[in-house]
Formats: C-alpha cells, sequence, structure tokens
C-alpha cells in the first residue's frame, strides 16, 4: 500500500461541480438581483416540483427550517405528541420541540434501519397527531404499512426526505409519501447548495400556511395593491439565496448522473470490503431502489466501536462518519424519554454503537475506494 503514502486526505463528503454549476452560479450572481431577485429560486422551485411531482413546494433557508414550518401549520398543543424514530439526524425532531409538543422517540427496524408501522402502532395515544418518517440514508421504510396505520388513526405523516431524494418504493419517489415531506440540500446532500430546504405537498392550504410564516408572516400583494411589510402573524426569515438556488438547479438537472454515481460508489465498496465475513452494506428491502446516497457498514460483529474505528481510519487520513447517536441519549430529549431507553429501543441502540458511514463525495475515484477499502479491513484485522 505504499502508493496510497501521499494520498489526499479523504472526507466524508464532496461535491461534483463541473461547468453547469459554474456557469449557473455565475449567471445568478451577475443578474439575480432587482428584478430577478427571487429569478433561480422560481425556477429551482419550478423544476423541483416537476422533479418530485408534488404541486406545492415551497423553497427554504435549510431543511431543519422547513421541517419547523410544518410543525407550525400542525397548530400542535403542549399535550400533542409527534412520533419520531429514535435514529435520526436532530434537526427531525428538534422542531416538535420548537413548536411546545412532545416528541415520542421510537426504535427502528434492523435492517432498513428506518421506523416500522409497528413501532408507530404500539406509539400511539390518544395525543398522537404526527409521525415524522425519516428516508433513512437513501433508505426507504415499508411505506404501505406505515400509511396504512396512519389512515387508520388519523395521524398526519410528514415525510423527512432530507436523505432519500431519488429513492424510490414500489417505483415511487422518497418525498410523495408524506402529507408534507422535506428535502435538503446542505452541504453534504445529493443535491447539493450549501445549504437550502424544500417544503412540499398536495394541500393548498398547508402550502399557503408554511408560506405566510416563512417571511415574517407577510403575504406580499402579487397585484401591487395592499399593504407592504404588514405582518398578518408573527413569523420567520426563511427564505433562500438566489445563488444557492442556481446551484441546486444545475445539481438537479443532473440528478440522474448524481444517483449513478451514487451506485457506482456502492457497487466498488461492496467489491472492495467482500472478503469482510458477515459484513452487509446498506441493507434494504426489496420494495426499496436505496440510492445509496452514503454507503453504511455495521461492524457489530467485530468488537470495535464506531468512535475508536473512526479515530483508526482518521489516522490514515480517512474521514469515516460514525452513525448517529439515538436521540434519546442526548440532553435536548431527556424531559421526553424514560430511563433505560436502550432497553426502550434496543436496535437503534446497537446501530448507533456500531453503524459507520463510508465516505461519500462525489469526486472520489478508483484509487480512493481501493485506499478506504484497503485500511478499513486492516481496521477490522482482515488482512486480504
Ligand atoms: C434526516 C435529516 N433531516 C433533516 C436534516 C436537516 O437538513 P438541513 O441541514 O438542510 O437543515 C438533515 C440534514 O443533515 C437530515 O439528514
Amino acid at each position: 500500500m505504499d502508493k496510497f503514502k501521499e494520498s489526499r486526505r479523504i472526507p466524508s463528503a464532496g461535491p461534483s461541480i463541473t461547468e453547469t454549476e459554474i456557469e449557473l452560479v455565475s449567471k445568478a450572481i451577475k443578474d439575480g438581483w432587482g428584478p430577478k431577485m427571487s429569478y433561480y429560486i422560481d425556477e429551482f422551485t419550478e423544476e423541483f416540483s416537476k422533479y418530485i411531482g408534488m404541486n406545492y413546494c415551497l423553497p427554504t433557508s435549510h431543511c431543519t427550517d422547513a421541517i419547523h414550518l410544518a410543525m407550525l401549520t400542525l397548530n400542535l398543543k403542549s399535550t400533542d405528541e409527534v412520533i419520531v424514530p429514535d435514529m435520526t439526524w436532530v434537526a427531525s425532531a428538534a422542531p416538535v420541540i420548537y413548536v411546545g409538543a412532545k416528541p415520542v422517540l421510537v426504535d427502528v427496524d434492523p435492517k432498513s434501519w428506518c421506523i416500522t408501522a409497528d413501532q408507530i402502532e404500539k406509539s400511539i395515544t390518544p395525543n398522537t397527531k404526527a409521525v415524522v418518517v425519516v428516508d433513512l440514508l437513501g433508505n426507504m421504510p415499508e411505506w404501505d404499512e406505515i400509511i396504512k396505520v396512519c389512515k387508520k388513526n388519523n395521524i398526519v405523516i410528514i415525510e423527512d426526505a432530507s436523505e432519500g431524494i431519488g429513492a424510490t418504493y414500489k417505483g415511487k419517489l422518497a418525498g410523495t409519501f408524506g402529507d408534507i415531506s422535506l428535502f435538503s440540500f446542505n452541504a453534504t446532500k445529493l443535491i447539493q447548495s450549501g445549504q437550502g430546504g424544500m417544503l412540499c405537498t398536495n394541500n393548498e392550504d398547508t402550502y399557503k400556511s408554511a408560506k405566510l410564516m416563512s417571511h415574517h408572516g407577510m403575504d406580499k400583494p402579487l397585484d401591487g395593491v395592499g399593504k407592504y411589510y404588514w405582518s398578518d402573524v408573527l413569523g420567520y426569515n426563511y427564505g433562500w439565496t438566489n445563488i444557492q438556488a442556481a446551484l441546486a438547479l444545475a445539481q438537479l438537472r443532473r440528478i440522474d448522473e448524481l444517483l449513478s454515481y451514487k451506485k457506482w460508489l456502492f457497487n466498488k465498496y461492496d467489491d472492495g470490503l467482500k472478503s469482510i465475513p458477515s459484513l452487509v452494506l446498506s441493507p434494504s428491502e426489496e420494495n426499496v431502489n436505496h440510492t445509496y446516497w452514503i454507503t453504511t457498514a455495521l461492524i457489530n460483529d467485530y468488537g470495535i466501536l464506531k468512535e475508536e474505528f473512526k479515530e483508526i481510519l482518521d489516522k490514515n487520513n480517512i474521514d469515516i462518519r460514525p452513525i448517529f447517536y439515538p436521540l434519546s441519549a442526548m440532553p435536548p430529549f431527556k424531559n421526553y424519554v424514560q430511563k433505560n431507553m436502550d432497553k426502550v429501543n434496543p436496535v437503534t441502540y446497537e446501530l448507533s454503537k456500531y453503524g459507520v458511514c463510508l465516505p461519500n463525495g462525489n469526486n472520489l475515484d478508483d484509487d480512493d475506494v481501493e485506499y478506504i477499502c484497503h485500511y478499513f479491513k486492516k481496521a477490522l484485522g482482515i488482512n486480504n
């Protein structure tokens, strides 16, 4: 492995920037002002809406903001509960607390790492108003069963598709299952624009309510008649920028290429790590077309914790990301959980100890993957 001695540091994520991105962003910097101050935001919103097939799409500065807006549209009371998987990025759950409601953190499926209909059903109380279903790490849950349970119990589905863009369940795109669906375009996601998010829905009232709150509660008159700078309700400043939207637009136009690259990378990892007994990368169910946005691995058979594993690879210039900690283990959620959550949500706690995310940058080549696989195996004590 001497040939790798001079290898660059391999980051956990990275963009694919081509002339398409450079041209559109340069245009936005030059002309995206004054009368065109929202031109690229509007273009992206229109093309995204066509791609995803949802009637109403509201761009936001982050997906976290979009989730906050989604929660605001539900008008939740302090006794209301929202079910959220314990295994997800903190932003899937934090907005439930922002609006003063209670997150109920439930376990996930050991194979898909996503929430299940059973877990939702077991956690329903008379106070349950909504569930946040996360298309985790490019994967998707068993949606048919989830929808059945939610319909039966009159529960709103908020689909956090931040990590799932491009994935399909029974041929239907991630982000089309929720009453409200959310996407992220931050600097690690499939479509990267630095920061950015989107709220999508087919419900006009939900859209109008989210839109109003995304801009200080102001409903700017489109016909020029009426009051400018007038807040009907207290709102937020969750608008996006033209320049970021231009970058996202260029990426959206290349989405098939970006998705193909992720499959290529997954197949390379799968091949490079196949000599590791019992290692399964990014498992999914047969109804799902996984995007492999991030290739994941569970190293529980090797007696090494994710943090130790990360440290070893760090020393070899590879930035491997550990999987999330259980939300229920972290201080912001301590008022909403009982003791011994490791016994309540055992799958989440096991995944959290041993789950790792392989570098998923859009700019890795064959040599990088070979280098990563070499040190990945070495860290597990595998020498072939
Ligand atoms: C599952 C999930 N939900 C929400 C978010 C929040 O996205 P943003 O960074 O755009 O606020 C992320 C981003 O990392 C995520 O992975």
